[in-house]
């Protein structure tokens, strides 16, 4: 894994740089989108360089990592509907190349099981996007996630449904308690993972992900088995971080024409 501690608009503006490279050399990429807030800073980096024309996304496409179950449609926090909002309506990515896993469905395995193989059938998730929770979720996979885990049903914990309760006017109880995930096994599987990460109260997790046991009490742990994996972080998501410093200097001393 790579550490990178840096104010949140440079993360931003790093993880839209390895973006904008993978879009230059592979223009029908596939990108992972993460919903969220951690992502936002890079959406708005991704807009403001396409509005200056440095940028095209014809020729990519996209999938989702999760969905909220029993969403209607036309729900503002519909997972699908949110990321139209944040990123696609403001970049000229098509909308019917954006993919999401089907919380309306009636047959919620089969639905799994189709979206794992539109995985596949795009060839893989080029570059991929994540947040991580406050108890080390990635997606939806939450504590107690097989590591092995792909695209299912998932029950929300507790404190999730408090957590995102911000998006549903503070009020926890319109939280759906359900929703589908890529599993840990379907993310790991992406080239390139960007997780990115603000805040104090993201810094236990990120700590348990980047430096302890590979756990499926800290599902994003399971980063450390990932050959390429970039971590994003402002210095209160770095706060626990034990070497926190050594990654600081590997930074400073990188090549510049690595890239992340
Ligand atoms: C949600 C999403 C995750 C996201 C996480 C952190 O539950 N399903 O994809 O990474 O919470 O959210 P935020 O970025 O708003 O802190």
């Amino acid at each position: 894994m790579e550490v990178v501690i840096k104010p949140a608009q440079e993360t931003a503006r790093l993880a839209a740089d390895a973006i904008v490279a993978l879009i230059d050399a592979k223009p029908d990429a596939v990108l992972g989108l993460a919903t969220g807030s951690s992502p936002l800073g890079v959406y708005d980096e991704l807009a403001k360089r396409h509005r200056a024309g440095e940028v095209s996304f014809a020729g990519v496409s996209a999938f989702l990592l999760d969905e909220y179950v029993g969403l209607a449609q036309e729900h503002p926090q519909r997972y699908r509907n949110v990321i139209l909002t944040e990123l696609v309506d403001r970049i000229d990515l098509d909308p019917a190349r954006v993919h999401g896993p089907d919380g309306l469905a009636q047959d919620i395995p089969l639905a799994c099981a189709r979206y794992e193989q539109a995985i596949v059938d795009a060839g893989g998730v080029d570059l991929q996007l994540l947040g991580i929770g406050t108890d080390g979720h990635i997606g939806f996979n939450e504590p107690g996630s097989s590591l092995a885990s792909r695209t299912r049903i998932k029950t929300l914990t507790g404190q999730t449904r408090v957590d995102n309760a911000r998006f549903f006017d503070d009020d926890v109880d319109r939280v759906p308690h359900h929703c589908l995930t890529q599993g840990l096994a379907t993310i790991s599987a992406a080239r390139h993972i960007v997780l990115l990460a603000q805040g104090g109260g993201k810094a236990e997790a990120v700590h348990q992900m980047v430096e302890g046991p590979v756990s499926a009490m800290w599902p994003a742990s399971i980063l450390q088995h990932h050959p390429h994996v970039s971590v994003l972080l402002d210095e209160g998501a770095a706060a626990r971080l034990q070497l926190g410093d050594y990654y600081r200097q590997a930074f400073q001393a990188k090549p510049e024409w690595q890239g992340l």
